[in-house]
């Protein structure tokens, strides 16, 4: 009790000289520290395997962020085995206390936050202010969700019958495999993690390959927090080699996960067969992709419009599920607004997020470049290229680089107008009118985010309406959603609709149940 209402954790100031002197410095003192084994957590032990994988800096792959032990399947089944042993008691433990050590994990983020920000830097090429973006966002979901449960844990009285006293009230689910995506390291896996923990749900954590040092930072923050032994473990491993073994567990009652649409649709049709012994149907979040588009009416004000798709499209190298990877212009203000694009775009500085003064770096891996690259060419055969920027060669022999590509031309059959590529490419397409733009816009398979630029009410009522997807954002970028003020998630091919950061998430890891006394 006593708890303040939940805030959104400040964005990085880096007009303070204490700000900008910490960046470096943390980088530095993460640098120093990269390199080594990193072990499994079972039990509230570390584990260590013979297999390995190398997590690198995209900006430079010789530099090795650590040396990550890879689970098997055994060591999978001993992690389901100590988190359905932890669950019979978690479960039972109150919601309030069960917040606590949410609180206090936070406060341990807090206290970390410039480390934390510098071991994605290294692990993923986030840039500065995004990487301590990312960071407040785990704050802020550990902060959010301890008072969601500590609100959803009172048992509610039911009718007002006389002579009988009813209550709905919430248990854990069990068992949770938690399955994250590399490109919000931290934020994603400690907002799933934490939304089963606190739900009276110990987890079996599964981060990406890419960014597996950055979610081992989750096992010294819920050490910190004094979390009980198998409550959470952490088991990073290949997709190919656990990922289903995971999901068929019978022992798992949630799957929690973020991340592509083709294993989002392959976790969901795994997890309805029922396995030997298994003792509940299980329950599957799915979070994945998204083909996002920006509007751009005949009115916008192309200052705000301009900045807004370039943030959208290029920041984090256009590797958000929320990034624009569509824009579609009125023609009354097409070529304006091509041309304006065109030579912001051209301004852009690339190179090592390392440097604040790059806006963008390398993608992720090696295995993201080729992707990403594949589709750079597809986009410059649909469509005429406006932009193609590269850093220098002597950078792009170094590192994981990709084109700064813009190209128009497209209309909605091409496939650089239907598949996410997951990187630095946008498309411009032209509507005749806003019933045009809408159409093309709705025209996806994906529903995830979406933003208009108009000065017309009547047209942003219009988008409200029917521009359908979970987060759509008038006179604003699509990226950057914050906990509560912006609970996050699509549907259609982008999710199965759970809103992360939102009033109903934490009731997905839940089983309601219901006392009735007749007094
Ligand atoms: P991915 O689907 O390749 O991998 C996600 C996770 O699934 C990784 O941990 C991976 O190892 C694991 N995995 C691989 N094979 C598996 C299998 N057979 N069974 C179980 N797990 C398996 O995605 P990614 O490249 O890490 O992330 C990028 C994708 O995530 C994009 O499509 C992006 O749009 C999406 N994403 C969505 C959201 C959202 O909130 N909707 C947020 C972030 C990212
Ligand atoms: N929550 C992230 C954003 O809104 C994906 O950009």
């Amino acid at each position: 009790e006593g708890l303040g209402r939940f805030r959104n954790f400040p964005m990085v100031d880096f007009t303070l000289e204490a700000e900008r002197t910490a960046f470096p410095a943390a980088i530095e003192r993460v640098r120093a520290r990269a390199g080594g084994t990193v072990p499994l957590f079972i039990n509230g032990q570390a584990v260590e395997t013979g297999d390995f994988l190398d997590s690198y800096n995209p900006a430079n792959p010789a530099e090795i962020i650590g040396r990550v032990c890879q689970a098997g399947v055994d060591e999978v089944d001993r992690a389901i085995e100590a988190a359905s042993a932890a669950y019979l008691s978690w479960r039972d433990v109150a919601p309030e206390a069960r917040a606590a050590v949410l609180l206090r994990a936070a406060q341990y983020l807090k206290d970390n936050i410039h480390d934390f920000s510098a071991i994605q830097v290294l692990e993923v090429g986030k840039q500065w202010d995004q990487a301590h973006a990312d960071v407040a966002e785990a704050i802020d979901f550990l902060e959010y969700y301890a008072r969601e449960m500590i609100r959803l844990g009172k048992p509610r009285r039911m009718g007002q019958a006389p002579g009988e006293m009813s209550h709905l009230f919430y248990q854990g689910k069990g068992v949770a495999a938690v399955i994250a995506p590399w490109n919000f390291p931290l934020a994603i896996s400690v907002g799933m993690v934490s939304a089963a923990i606190v739900s009276g749900c110990p987890v079996v954590y599964k981060p990406a390959g890419s960014s597996s040092c950055v979610g081992q930072g989750l096992v010294e923050m819920w050490k910190a927090a004094g979390l009980p032994a198998g409550v959470f473990n952490y088991t990073p491993g290949r997709g190919s080699v656990i990922g289903d073994y995971l999901v068929d567990h019978p022992s798992v009652a949630v799957i929690a996960f973020t991340g592509s649409m083709e294993i989002g649709l392959r976790i969901q049709e795994r997890a309805a067969k029922v396995g030997p012994g298994q003792q509940q149907c299980k329950r599957v979040i799915a979070e994945m992709g998204g083909k996002n588009a920006i509007i751009i009416d005949d009115d916008a004000d192309l200052d705000e419009a301009v900045l807004g798709v370039l943030y959208a499209a290029f920041g984090f190298q256009g590797q958000k599920c929320s990034a624009c990877s569509r824009v579609i212009v009125l023609d009354a203000i097409y070529d304006k607004f091509v041309s304006r694009l065109t030579e912001a775009a051209n301004s852009v500085k690339l190179g090592p997020a390392e440097d604040p003064a790059n806006a963008m770096g390398p993608v992720v891996d090696k295995h993201a470049q080729e992707n990403v690259l594949r589709y750079v060419r597809i986009a410059e055969q649909e469509g005429n290229v406006l932009v193609r920027r590269e850093v220098s060669d002597e950078l792009k022999a170094s590192g994981c680089y990709v084109p700064l590509t813009i190209v128009d031309g497209i209309t909605r059959e091409h496939r650089i107008a239907q598949e996410e590529v997951f990187g630095p490419v946008l498309a411009v397409m032209r509507a005749r009118d806003m019933s045009e733009a809408l159409d093309i816009a709705n025209s996806s398979r994906f529903a995830l985010t979406g933003a208009i630029y108009s000065r017309s009410p009547a047209n942003l009522e219009r988008a409200s309406r029917e521009f359908r997807v979970g987060n759509l954002y008038l006179n604003k970028p699509s990226v950057g959603a914050l906990v509560e003020r912006h609970a996050f998630g699509g549907f259609k091919m982008s999710g199965v609709g759970s809103k992360s950061g939102g009033p109903d998430y934490l009731l997905q890891f839940l089983d309601p149940r219901l006392v009735c006394e007749n007094t």
